[in-house]
């Protein structure tokens, strides 16, 4: 077993977060994660209203007794979502693990605190990391450059980020982006963190909501299989490279540019959750990381968290029997 402060302070048996994923972070998926011994998370969004989400707490709880938590993604929006109705929801329904993502947390934070919840925060700075930790946040989650998503605009590595993150913060961070392994696991703790965070890798699992066509997909494709769109305008995000997000890319890249008005019809999320739907990864934009190089099979979240552990502790083993300790005789 590799004990972590991840571990100590959620309660979870093996140092993996399942991310927030908007469409896939659902019940069965979440439920799946945290019976496996991993921290599963709700992602807020996908429900339509916060009462929606109260239902798919429930339903979450029906099938784990293990701790599982609610994402709650800040968007920027100028219809923003409740995001206080949800936040509410949840906090009223018992869940008592947070994760926060986008833009301004701080009254979310401020809230979740004050209710004796544990927060972890996701960001792609260490400039922001350090503002979340005065904000009192429990936990960072480190997004790197190699992440589904939001990866931010600054380009930095998760080798990099990570590093940078032990010598900045005070508290436990988590390292998110490009890890699916056992190994993946391994080079975050060596690198201070107190385990990892998966999107992509638990996409690609028996239990996540998604059409069997993209899990497949996710399988054949490798780390040249994903594309930045929105660079342009600074808003950038790694999604599966398709026809649509290619288009998005060429329409940027044009002379004069793109305003969002121009892509708004081909990066729908409506379209996006259709492709999840009826299996067809032409249909949308739909988020990938470059994890995607990485996933050879569709395993169950059992198998997977199993096999990370036992890997983990193998490659561990391994590298301490390579440590030759030189006598002082
Ligand atoms: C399909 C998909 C949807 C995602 N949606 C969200 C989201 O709504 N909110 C969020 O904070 N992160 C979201 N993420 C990012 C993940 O939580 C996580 O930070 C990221 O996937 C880590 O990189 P990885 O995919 O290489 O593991 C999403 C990722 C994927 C793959």
């Amino acid at each position: 077993m590799i004990s972590t402060p991840l571990t100590e302070i959620c309660g979870v048996r093996v140092p993996v977060v399942q991310g927030g994923m908007q469409w896939v972070g659902k019940p069965e998926l979440v439920a799946a994660v945290s019976n496996a011994g991993g921290l599963g998370i709700i992602t807020a969004l996908t429900q339509p209203n916060p009462d929606a989400l109260r239902v798919a707490i429930r339903e979450t709880r029906k099938s784990t007794d293990k701790p599982f938590g609610v994402n709650i993604t800040l968007l920027p929006s100028i219809n923003p979502p409740d995001y206080e109705g949800y936040a509410r929801a949840a906090v009223e329904e018992g869940v008592k693990i947070f994760e926060t993502a986008g833009n301004s947390p701080g009254k979310l934070i401020k809230y979740f605190k004050s209710e004796g919840c544990i927060v972890i925060h996701k960001c792609t700075t260490i400039r922001h990391a350090k503002s979340a930790e005065r904000l009192g946040v429990d936990i960072l989650s480190i997004d790197g450059f190699e992440c589904a998503g939001h990866p931010g605009e600054d380009d930095i590595g998760g080798v990099v980020l990570l590093a940078r993150a032990a010598q900045e913060l005070k508290i436990p961070y988590i390292a998110s982006g490009g890890f699916a392994d056992g190994r993946g696991l391994v080079s975050a703790l060596a690198l201070g963190a107190a385990g990892v965070n998966m999107g992509t890798r638990f996409m690609c699992t028996v239990e996540s909501p998604i059409h069997q066509n993209i899990k497949e997909k996710i399988v054949a494709s490798t780390e040249q299989d994903t594309v930045h769109i929105f660079r342009t305008l600074r808003n950038t995000a790694r999604v599966f490279k398709n026809s649509v997000s290619e288009q998005v890319v060429a329409l940027e890249r044009r002379p004069g540019g793109a305003k969002f008005e121009d892509l708004r019809e081909l990066v729908s999320g409506a379209r996006g959750r259709v492709v999840y739907e009826n299996g067809d990864p032409e249909y949308g934009i739909w988020s990938a990381g470059i994890s995607v190089g990485l996933i050879r099979d569709i395993p169950s979240c059992q198998e997977l968290v199993a096999r990370i552990e036992k890997e983990a502790e193998e490659v561990i083993a391994g590298m301490s029997r390579s440590v030759k300790v030189s006598s002082k005789l």
